[in-house]
């Protein structure tokens, strides 16, 4: 059995036929070849899988495609523009925020949606929207110094 469903990704439409336990992460990986977004728990509990839906942040591992039906997708490989780094990357590269980088695409997609909706986070706020990311490496402090620097200058995300 498969299900027919349209979806945005990155500002290009698709149809598919999926499976009913076809997840989001799995078909923009695999069909997509959308690699940029990672899978490691599978359960909801990492962020690894971060994308936005309709400019909201979700994990792509817990939400089927068949619920994605309609929606707008969008991955790391969209967030640089022309060719050039958003203002979250360069500052993830600046404040030294990623160190082996496998958590990196989720936390810049989470940090992308929260600036998006509020340009000047406090710090707590930065806090909350981020604590559904994981990350084994950093100790977090440079990943929330980089997102605050960029709340301080108000730019476009
Ligand atoms: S892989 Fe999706 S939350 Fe961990
Ligand atoms: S930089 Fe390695 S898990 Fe975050």
């Amino acid at each position: 059995m498969t299900i027919e469903i349209s979806l945005q990704v990155n500002g290009v439409s698709h149809k598919f036929a999926v499976s009913p336990t076809e997840t989001l992460v799995d078909l923009l990986r695999r069909r997509l070849g959308l690699t940029g977004t990672n899978k490691d728990c599978g359960m909801g509990i990492c962020g690894a899988c971060t994308v936005m839906l309709d400019g909201l942040p979700v994990s792509s591992c817990i939400l089927l495609a068949s619920q994605a039906d309609g929606a707008a997708v969008t991955t790391i490989e969209a967030i640089e523009r022309d060719g050039r780094l958003s203002p979250v990357q360069e500052a993830f590269l600046r404040h030294g925020a990623s160190q082996c980088g496998y958590c990196t695409p989720g936390f810049i997609i989470t940090a992308s949606a929260l600036l998006a909706e509020n340009p000047h986070p406090s710090r707590d706020e930065i806090v909350e929207a981020l604590k559904g990311n994981l990350c084994r490496c950093t100790g977090y402090k440079r990943i929330v110094e980089a997102v605050e620097s960029v709340a301080r200058q108000g730019g476009p995300t």
